[in-house]
């Protein structure tokens, strides 16, 4: 059985993906920043700001699946914090690198994420991976984590980035956030409600990543993303009606949400119209395609 090491697989998508990996007969680990072992998975410690690593996780492993990364929505943006979300992906990106480098053992594929934040705010563009690069600090931080993948890439190993939309899941993420005013029977757009958001179902999202795994052709950059993206207000909205009953489905103005969020808003307020096009072309068939079946299935079940 293949050994597969995932760098913080601890997290949201990281343990879903753990048990996908699983189910599919991998052997996993994962690379975690603490000690704790859960549900009987191997866990080997690192700490990619001191530099350190435990080795062993890098000799054992036929490929890493790089999830890393300070969470970007989760405190206010700082100077610090701004550089903790960079650091975090590029420090962890160049210790794999390294390790990867300087071990016997061959590492012989190389995945990671990366984000749609890579964009900016594009408004209605179909945006493909050739697309350039965004401005802000969404994108800033999401080209530096890039940056640091393509020296990856120049390793004699094959290496695959997913730039990762908006993941649809019912236990956190953003959905469990738009979802906490629905239990009030409310619902808020942001702004005008008309900027672009690509999401993928968490089950979707997973099965990229195994795909990826097990492809030998894909190399390089792919948008994981559903090939139907929707507006923020038609997401909403669409949770509404999956949700049944009276919801009142109201605008947050934007300038309140920059008064209170300030930067961070282009987290919910940037338009990114992401094409699925060339992931679909790997023959990757997705399970959730259109937004309300994926809400049925994650809200209703
Ligand atoms: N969820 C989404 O909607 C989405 C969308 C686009 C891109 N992505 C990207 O996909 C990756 C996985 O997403 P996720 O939602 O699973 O993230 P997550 O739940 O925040 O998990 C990320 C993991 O990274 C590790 N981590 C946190 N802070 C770190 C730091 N300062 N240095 C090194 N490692 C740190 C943590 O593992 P330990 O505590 O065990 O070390 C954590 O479990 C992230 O890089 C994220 O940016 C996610």
């Amino acid at each position: 059985m293949p050994h597969i090491l995932i760098a913080g697989g601890t997290g949201l998508i990281g343990s879903r993906l753990v048990d996908l990996l699983q189910e599919t007969d991998y052997n996993v680990a994962v690379l975690s920043r603490r000690a704790s072992s859960s549900g009987g998975i191997k866990t080997y410690q690192w700490d990619p700001a001191q530099g350190t690593i435990d080795r062993e996780a890098i000799e054992q492993a036929d490929a890493v699946i790089n999830l890393a990364g300070a969470g970007i929505a989760d405190r206010p943006w700082t100077p610090g914090r701004k550089r903790l979300i960079m650091e975090s992906r590029t420090q962890s990106t160049a210790l794999l690198r390294q390790t990867i480098l300087s071990t016997s053992n061959e590492v012989r594929t190389y995945l990671s994420a990366s984000a749609i934040g890579y964009y900016g705010d594009a408004g209605d563009t179909w945006l493909e991976e050739s697309a350039p690069a965004g401005k802000g600090f969404l994108a800033e931080s999401t080209r530096a984590w890039e940056e640091a993948f393509h020296e990856v890439e120049k390793l004699n190993i094959r290496a695959v980035a997913l730039r990762i939309g908006i993941v649809l899941t019912p236990v956190g993420g953003a959905l469990g956030k738009i979802l906490l005013p629905f239990q009030a029977r409310v619902g808020g757009y942001f702004g005008s409600g008309k900027q672009w958001y690509s999401w993928i179902h968490m089950e979707d999202v997973c099965r990229l990543f195994l795909h990826a795994l097990e492809n030998p052709d894909m190399r390089g950059i792919y948008n994981g993303v559903a090939p139907n993206p929707v507006s923020n207000k038609e997401l909403v909205e669409t949770i509404g009606n999956v949700k049944g009953g009276p919801n009142l489905i109201a605008p947050v103005p934007a300038f309140l949400l920059r008064t209170a969020m300030g930067e961070m808003a282009d987290v919910i307020l940037n338009s990114s119209r992401v094409s699925a096009k060339k992931t679909e072309a790997t023959g990757f068939t997705y399970l959730f395609p259109e937004l309300k079946p994926a809400l049925e299935d994650l809200l209703i079940g």
